[in-house]
């Protein structure tokens, strides 16, 4: 152990606390407690488990931030990271590169869909959104149509927190006192089931969503459009599933209009749906671009990247301007040490988790469904090892509004009491933890969690808030 891990393992929690309150700017703050924040400390974690500033064991329900999915301290990511460190702990990718990014690549490249056979790496999803965007621009001015920029987005998005991929947010609040740039982006409905008008059938559902994006395109012509992006799941929109045929759908439209399709698969690639992408084998699609991150090194190192068409890169290689530059690359573009850690990363999917996560992912989700017997719960959703519990006031008009402020954080606050970090969404839940859950653990989280609901249910009518 280091004299800085030592220092911080020794101090004590509250004054670890306090330091942040004074220094210390969290993510997401409120203008109201900007810089003096004290959020839960978290010092230890081991498999599906981490150990907070008091000592408590939780289970780590959103698996750190949708990343953690081969568990908390394994050596063997923990141990190529330092063997890594020791040979070559970082190279310029500006006019050098290193041996564990183009192996990663080809690996990579191997399980991506369709001719997506190059791989650009970032250092983190929205950088790898950014990169595939600022991609579309460049190869649409290559190929002399600086007109067609404009990118569709839709309702529910999130595809990060730089400029322009946080423009393509399309969530409540998220844009409220946040500027973005509008003139890029058209947005679209959310394909979301359970918020469907009343009555409405899913086939009909999907169909007017179509109809919508058909519509778009006719209004503002094809050839002001550069490209879809959409999570195939849309994961901090609260786990929306689209209707089965939604998907190969909209992917037909941009094909037969010369639109590219990025498949956004920062949460849904690395194992969460039990594959290493799962725009081919869980959607049937064929993206232009696939943008990852988070589980591509289970967190353990901060990558993303995008997969990008062979076609579209023929394209810029045969074009009339071959001195055009694509001015874009980081710093950290390529890391060694994040590359190193991907491939352990892979070793270890393939070695057995990903198999798990397919095994277990029904009781998962059957499990997590029956929560929907408190009134309190509108639904529960999710695929693979994501999932949503979504409150509702009223289940009759699925009325979110009247709790939505505090529930999921009232739920949150009773399930860290019981031993479980849940993700709180406004009036939802969102649950995927480490892919290496067993059923036994699943039995414990969704026994807490229906504790922390039903505490919250007491709570909610003890205050007169709600009736249910
Ligand atoms: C689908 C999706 N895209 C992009 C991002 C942004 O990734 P990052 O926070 O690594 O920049 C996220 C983060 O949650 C995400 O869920």
């Amino acid at each position: 152990m280091t004299d800085a891990i030592r220092e911080t393992a020794q101090s004590n929690a509250q004054d670890v606390v306090e330091l942040a309150k004074r220094h210390l700017v969290q993510p997401w703050p409120t203008a109201g407690e900007v810089g003096a924040e004290a959020r839960p400390l978290i010092r230890g974690g081991e498999g599906i488990y981490i150990t907070d500033g008091a000592g408590k064991r939780l289970i780590d329900g959103p698996a750190g931030m949708w990343c953690v999915n081969a568990g908390h301290r394994r050596e063997e990511l923990a141990s190529v990271m330092y063997e890594q460190a020791m040979l070559l702990s970082y190279n310029t990718p500006w006019y050098t590169m290193s041996e564990p990014s183009a192996v990663l690549a080809k690996r990579i490249a191997d399980y991506a869909p369709g001719d997506l056979n190059h791989v650009f790496f970032t250092t983190g999803g929205s950088s790898a959104v950014e990169s595939a965007l600022r991609f579309m621009q460049f190869h649409n001015n290559v190929r002399g149509r600086p007109e067609k920029k404009l990118i569709l987005s839709r309702g529910g998005a999130y595809h990060g927190s730089t400029y322009l991929s946080a423009s393509l947010n399309g969530r409540p609040r998220d844009r409220d006192w946040m500027d973005g740039a509008d003139d890029l982006v058209v947005k679209l409905s959310s394909p979301n089931p359970f918020r469907r008008p009343e009555g409405m059938s899913l086939a009909i559902f999907s169909n007017m969503l179509v109809a919508e994006f058909e519509e778009t395109v006719s209004r503002i012509g094809a050839d002001k459009i550069g490209a879809f992006i959409g999570e195939p799941i849309q994961a901090s929109g609260g786990v929306i599933v689209p209707p089965d045929d939604y998907l190969p759908r909209i992917r037909k439209i941009c094909r037969d209009n010369d639109i590219l399709f990025i498949a956004d698969e920062v949460v849904t690639a690395f194992g969460r749906l039990g594959h290493v992408f799962s725009s081919g084998e869980e959607f049937g699609l064929d993206p232009d671009i696939i943008t990852f991150a988070k589980g591509v090194t289970s967190g353990y190192f901060p990558l993303g990247g995008m997969v990008v068409s062979e076609r579209l890169l023929a394209e810029l290689r045969r074009s009339n301007h071959p001195t055009a530059m694509y001015a874009h690359g980081l710093t950290y573009t390529s890391h060694p040490v994040g590359c190193v850690v991907a491939l352990a990363n892979l070793d270890l999917l393939e070695g057995g988790i990903l198999a798990h996560a397919r095994a277990i992912a029904p009781y998962f989700q059957e499990q997590l469904r029956t929560l929907e017997e408190l009134p309190l719960v509108g639904e529960v959703r999710g695929t693979g090892l994501m999932a949503c519990v979504e409150c509702v006031a009223d289940r009759e008009s699925k009325n979110p509004l009247e709790l939505d402020t505090s529930v999921g954080m009232r739920i949150d606050a009773h399930c860290h009491e019981l031993g479980l970090l849940v993700r709180p969404l406004i009036n939802m839940c969102v649950m995927s933890p480490p892919l290496v859950i067993t059923r036994d653990q699943i039995d414990d989280m969704v026994a807490i969690l229906r504790e922390g609901i039903s505490r919250t249910m007491d709570d909610l009518r003890s205050e007169g808030v709600w009736q249910g």
